[in-house]
């Protein structure tokens, strides 16, 4: 079933993952004013884990493959997946906070990025160009188009910066369920891929680093750094594809 993509052609599930998505937004709107100096990322993990319950909603991640939080923090060198611990965030740390929560049966998976106190103009600069490739991404996405042509554009960009795409992980279909076909890959494959039909959701999701983009993964299983220790970031969106164009439904 999770093999092969998914079209969902009717307006019940189009309203189910708008409203998940509008909701997995909103937790990132909520979290921005606690992520500062001093705060843990499981402090963080926690805010989000009761405004999502509080939401009448789920946190996918948690117990998701044995992940053991609701949200995930990947803090500098960390390119996903990071697990919220007893991290006291810093002045100069960047972060990222990846929430999906389940609505009514329906997954939103939505992430961006928040400096702490004063970041360098690397970071700065690396927050900048990885927010503009997910939409370089996103402007790729049409109707009838090839899910090729969404690494193909965010590598054309990303060749202009010096920085390096993330090959390891990638964007995937969601629904009603949190993963599943196609994998998007955030560079250029040289391969066409399927084609992208209406009913389609998925999401775009690209990992930027500044240095190489090889990545390691640690003992704990889940969280993946860069091998070179160079900063790392990543924003997602949820999309639907529809007759006329996409709707960014976390946007
Ligand atoms: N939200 C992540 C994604 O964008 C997946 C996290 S899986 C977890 O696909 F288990 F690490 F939470
Ligand atoms: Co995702
Ligand atoms: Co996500």
């Amino acid at each position: 079933m999770k093999n092969k993509i998914q079209i969902f052609n009717d307006e019940k599930s189009l309203n189910g993952m708008r409203n998940a998505c509008k909701l997995a937004k909103s937790v990132l709107d909520y979290i921005d004013e606690y992520v500062k100096e001093g705060v843990t990322t499981l402090e963080l993990n926690d805010l989000c884990h009761k405004f999502i319950i509080d939401n009448h909603a789920i946190p996918a991640p948690l117990n998701y493959n044995g992940f053991p939080k609701s949200i995930c923090t990947s803090v500098n060198d960390v390119i996903c997946h990071g697990i919220p611990s007893n991290y006291v965030l810093k002045s100069g740390d960047i972060i990222n906070i990846d929430v999906t929560v389940i609505l009514d049966g329906w997954y939103g998976d939505t992430s961006r990025m928040y400096k702490v106190g004063k970041c360098t103009k690397l970071a700065e600069n690396l927050i900048e160009v990885t927010k503009r490739a997910l939409y370089v991404g996103i402007d790729a996405v049409k109707p009838y188009g090839y899910f090729g042509d969404i690494g193909r554009a965010i590598q054309q960009y990303i060749d202009t910066t010096g920085y390096s795409i993330v090959r390891d992980y990638g964007g995937h279909g969601i629904g009603n369920y949190f993963h599943g076909e196609p994998f998007v890959a955030h560079y250029d494959t040289k391969l066409r891929g399927e084609q992208i039909l209406p009913g389609m959701f998925f999401t775009i999701e690209p990992m930027i680093n500044v240095g190489k983009f090889k990545t390691r993964l640690l003992k704990d299983e889940w969280t993946v750094v860069t091998i070179d220790k160079s900063l790392s970031a990543q924003f997602e969106h949820t999309l639907a594809v529809t007759e006329n164009g996409i709707e960014i439904l976390t946007e």
